[in-house]
């Protein structure tokens, strides 16, 4: 080999893969990425804003409420699906990856938020629908069209059984059987979702290709990263396995069944591999959808070697039916010593927002506040969803007729739907709470005239000002930033309690997750603090605290954040 060959190896070997980190400069001597600190902040582009007054959000209503997240303490938005969509699922199903839909606005409104969101500090994340485009999408078009198109190997094509019999006995976890007929090509494809949202065959190199250059056109466009949608379900076996049936029906009357041959398959974390090596090329984050049963399962998103997601999400406190500090505990020390960076949600679109999980009709504000203190000081990134910092509740449908959410009209009465989760997030208490001066395309629930932000910044003790007080404490106090978990009180049935320690000081957030008044001892000398003084940073005390002597009064849901030094 001559010299000059051997020096372009060396140069290649050496200078590749650093060029691909080059953007990801830690922002702490800890080593930590931006994303590590950041508070993101979930945005359903329908509900949020509505700029031209049609009853719909759009971009630009994002883009005119930066100042409000900035203020509020948000670091990164993250904005669901806006793509071209029939809005079956809207916008779950994709008809066009590298467009805007008209519906939230053009190209050049997606890049002047982003450009509004650099001045702002605020990074964009879109969200990447992995798993399925929408039927209009033009490769399934050309996938239905005949046998031997172009992209007919791009979806999962099988034939029945026999006559009017399906490929197998897989199920939509829509409500549907997950198979649906063409009688074109009278053949068969498979959907884990609506019979609009076709399933991308990943093992097809020509699919993967595709998809990962989508999302090299995001990123040139100054996206910090994507949320992936439904990562579990991007493969399935070869052989259409049938699932083995399981116990009792689903919530649409349905047996159910081991989804083990359509879900969480192996071959998932390959595409995660790729789709990380892309998102390296630019420094960006991503972030799962990822539904796990335990933390082990989780633990896997991450890859074996760190190179699959940097932030799968932990969804699994979504699932706790009420409040209790065993079980917060329990899970939150089981995650911290999982080693790896954990990602606390509480909501999302999907999902019964916490304020009605949680209310217990009698302190439902400090209910709020109290969880928006634990999964905000908890070491780790957090995604919240809009509209908790105002205590946004559901809205649920009264009848089917009012139901949009298709899911919603299938399972009717069982199956709401997600529609009281999306109504629009309420500025005002105003006509539509503000969003809109058109009908807005779901209903406001009454709450809004008390729950709503303008209302709120006035009153000191609102769940705003709380939310916007304890962001601030995550910005300024780097405790709550680089420390570690250490559980304290650890046999408490009703009070949580822990500390974030870092050099020589900690901060103790106490949490009573009781209707009852808790008086709470601590010994913190374990933790390194014999003579511990405490300084209180944060409370929702209605009435002034003070550790005394025999320990401190936590009232109902009480929250109670100080300094610990010695
Ligand atoms: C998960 C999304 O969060 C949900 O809203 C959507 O319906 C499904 N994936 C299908 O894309």
């Amino acid at each position: 080999m001559k010299k000059t060959q051997l020096l372009a190896l060396l140069l290649a070997t050496v200078f590749v893969p650093l060029a691909a980190h080059a953007q990801q400069k830690p922002v702490d001597p800890a080593g930590h990425q931006w994303w590590q600190h950041a508070v993101f902040y979930e945005i359903y582009p329908r509900s949020f804003a509505d700029s031209n007054n049609n009853g719909i959000g759009d971009l630009n209503g994002i883009a005119q409420h930066l100042d409000y997240l900035k203020q509020l303490g948000v670091d990164a938005i993250w904005i669901t699906p806006c793509f071209p969509s029939p809005q079956v699922d809207f916008g779950y199903d994709v008809s066009d990856y590298e467009a805007i839909d008209p519906m939230y606005g053009t190209l050049a409104d997606f890049d002047h938020l982003v450009a509004g969101g650099k001045k702002h500090n605020i990074r964009v994340i879109l969200d990447f629908v992995v798993n399925h485009t929408s039927d209009q999408h033009k490769w399934f078009i050309d996938s239905k069209s005949s046998r031997t198109s172009e992209h007919r190997d791009w979806y999962i094509w099988r034939d029945g059984k026999g006559p009017n019999q399906l490929p197998n006995n897989w199920l939509s976890t829509f409500g549907s059987p997950a198979w649906t007929l063409d009688p074109k090509t009278n053949q068969y494809y498979y959907h884990y979702f609506y019979p609009e949202q076709p399933d991308l065959n990943w093992r097809n190199p020509a699919v993967e290709k595709a998809m990962l250059d989508v999302t090299r056109f995001w990123y040139k466009r100054g996206v910090a990263g994507f949320r992936l949608d439904a990562v579990d379900t991007l493969y399935e076996d070869p052989n259409l396995t049938d699932n083995l049936p399981l116990p009792g029906t689903d919530k649409f009357g349905r047996p159910n069944q081991d989804e083990k041959y359509n879900k969480k398959l192996p071959e998932v974390h390959d595409a995660m591999r790729k789709l990380r090596t892309v998102a390296n090329e630019y420094g960006s984050v991503l972030i799962g959808e990822t539904w796990t049963a335990n933390v082990a399962q989780l633990k896997d998103y991450y890859g074996a070697k760190n190179d699959e997601l940097q932030m799968p999400m932990d969804l699994m406190m979504t699932g706790f039916k009420g409040l209790s500090a065993n079980e917060y505990r329990a899970h939150i020390g089981e995650v911290n010593s999982s080693g790896q960076w954990p990602v606390w949600v509480i909501t999302n679109h999907d999902i019964v927002r916490s304020y009605t999980r949680y209310a217990d009709g009698a302190h439902n504000d400090d209910i709020a506040k109290l969880m928006g203190a634990l999964y905000l000081t908890l070491r780790g990134s957090a995604i919240m969803y809009y509209g908790e910092e105002i205590g946004m509740e559901n809205n649920i449908p009264k009848s089917r007729d009012e139901v949009q959410d298709p899911i919603g009209k299938i399972g009717w009465p069982i199956e709401k739907g997600r529609d009281g989760e999306r109504t629009p997030m309420q500025w005002t208490d105003g006509v539509n709470a503000g969003f809109s001066t058109a009908k807005p395309w779901l209903p406001v629930p009454a709450s809004a005239k008390t729950h709503n932000v303008e209302t709120e910044a006035k009153d000191p003790d609102s769940i705003l000002n709380f939310y916007r007080q304890l962001l601030a404490l995550r910005h300024k106090e780097p405790t709550l930033l680089e420390g570690d978990y250490f559980a304290i009180n650890e046999d408490d049935p009703n009070v949580f309690a822990y500390l974030r320690r870092y050099k020589d000081e900690a901060i103790m957030v106490v949490l009573n997750m009781s209707a009852t008044q808790q008086k709470v001892q601590f010994n913190l000398a374990p933790a390194g603090f014999s003579a511990p003084k405490l300084s209180l940073l944060l409370t929702n005390a209605h009435a002034p605290v003070a550790a005394a002597s025999d320990g401190l009064t936590m009232q109902p849901f009480a929250v109670f954040i100080a300094k610990v030094t010695k």
